[in-house]
C-alpha cells in the first residue's frame, strides 16, 4: 500500500494539470464566479492526522455536502420516525427531478435528493424561527470541524434564493400532498442557507469523522451518533450520495461519498478516515468531475474500498 502523504501529493499534483476539469454550475449565478482551476484534498484519519494537498485549506460552497450534516440533526429529533416522510432508496434521477413525486405522493426518494432536503430542513425547523435553525445547523459544523470560522455565504444564498425556482416548485408540491409543515419559504429559508455554508477540505475532512469513526470523535472520543446511525448514513451516501451517479461512484470509488455542486464531495473510509476533495468543474450527473477522478485515483492507490478484505 501506498504512503498516504506520498499518494496525496501525486493525485494532487495530477489533478493540478488535468486540461478535463468539467463545467462549474452557473444555474446559481454566484457559483459560476469560482475558478475551475481550484483542486484542493483533505483526509483526517482516525489515529489523527490531517494531510492535505492543493487549496485544502480555501472555503468553498459546501452545497448538496450540508444534506449529510442537516439529515444527521434531523434523525437526531425525529428518529426512525422521519423515515415516514423521506424514503432511503436511490432516486436514478437528477438531484433537482420533481417527476417521481407525483407517483410517490409527495414522499422524496432520499434525504439528498433536493426534495428530501427540503422535508428534512422543514423537520428542523419545527419549533423554530429559520434563522435559528440556520445558526443550529452551522454550530453543529462548528462544533465538528472543532472551528468557529464556518460561516454562511450570504451571497450564495441570496443568488439561490433569487433563482430557485426549481427548489420553489418542489416544496410547493410537497406542501399540497401535505409533507411540508411549514410555508415553503420557510423550509427554503433553512435549506438554501445551509446549501451555502462555505468550508475548507479541511474543515469538512474534520467534520465528518464521526462518519468514518463509528459515531465517534477520534481526537475528543466524544459521541455525535450511534455507531448503528453512522453506519447507515454511510450507507445512503453509498447509495444515494451522488444522485443519479450514484452507481458509477461507488462502481468506481468505493466508499461512501457526499457531493455538492460546488464541486466538494465529502467521503468516508469507515475504520480508517474522512476526506473532502474540491474542484469546481462538474460532470453531467453534477458531481465533481476531478474530485471523484482523485478519490478514484486514491482508493486504488490505498486500497480503500467498503467492498475489499480488510488489512
Ligand atoms: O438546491 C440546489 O440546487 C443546491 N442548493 C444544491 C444542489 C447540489 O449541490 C446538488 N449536488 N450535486
Amino acid at each position: 500500500m501506498a504512503d498516504l502523504e506520498q499518494a496525496l501529493a501525486e493525485v494532487a499534483a495530477e489533478m493540478a494539470v488535468s486540461e478535463d476539469r468539467g463545467e462549474v454550475a452557473t444555474y446559481i449565478p454566484q457559483l459560476g464566479r469560482v475558478d475551475a482551476k481550484k483542486f484542493g484534498i483533505a483526509v483526517a484519519t482516525n489515529d489523527g492526522r490531517v494531510l492535505t494537498a492543493g487549496d485544502a485549506d480555501e472555503p468553498f460552497s459546501i452545497q448538496s455536502i450540508s444534506k449529510v450534516f442537516t439529515l444527521t440533526l434531523a434523525l437526531g429529533e425525529k428518529g426512525d420516525a422521519l423515515w415516514k416522510r423521506v424514503g432511503r432508496e436511490p432516486s436514478g434521477n437528477p438531484f433537482n427531478s420533481i417527476v417521481q413525486l407525483e407517483h410517490e405522493s409527495g414522499i422524496p426518494r432520499n434525504p439528498f435528493i433536493n426534495a428530501g432536503a427540503i422535508v428534512v430542513s422543514d423537520i428542523l425547523l419545527a419549533g423554530h424561527q429559520p434563522r435559528e435553525t440556520i445558526g443550529e445547523i452551522v454550530h453543529f459544523l462548528r462544533f465538528l470541524a472543532n472551528d468557529e470560522a464556518i460561516v454562511v455565504d450570504r451571497e450564495v444564498a441570496a443568488s439561490e434564493q433569487a433563482t430557485g425556482y426549481r427548489n420553489f416548485a418542489l416544496a410547493n408540491y410537497m406542501r399540497s400532498f401535505g409533507n411540508l409543515t411549514h410555508a415553503p419559504e420557510l423550509a427554503l429559508g433553512v435549506y438554501f442557507h445551509h446549501c451555502a455554508i462555505a468550508m475548507s477540505c479541511r474543515q469538512l475532512a474534520l467534520a465528518g469523522r464521526f462518519l468514518a469513526n463509528g459515531g465517534r470523535n477520534p481526537d475528543t472520543g466524544h459521541s455525535v451518533v450511534s455507531p448503528e446511525r453512522a453506519r447507515r448514513i454511510n450507507a445512503l451516501m453509498l447509495t444515494c450520495g451522488h444522485y443519479d451517479g450514484s452507481g458509477d461512484f461507488a462502481f468506481r470509488v468505493g466508499i461512501p461519498g457526499k457531493s455538492g455542486v460546488g464541486g466538494g464531495i465529502l467521503a468516508s473510509v469507515p475504520g480508517v478516515a474522512s476526506l473532502a476533495v474540491w474542484s469546481p468543474g462538474l460532470n453531467a450527473n453534477g458531481n465533481s468531475k476531478l474530485g471523484s477522478l482523485a478519490l478514484e485515483k486514491l482508493a486504488r492507490m490505498m486500497n480503500w474500498s467498503v467492498f475489499a478484505p480488510r488489512g
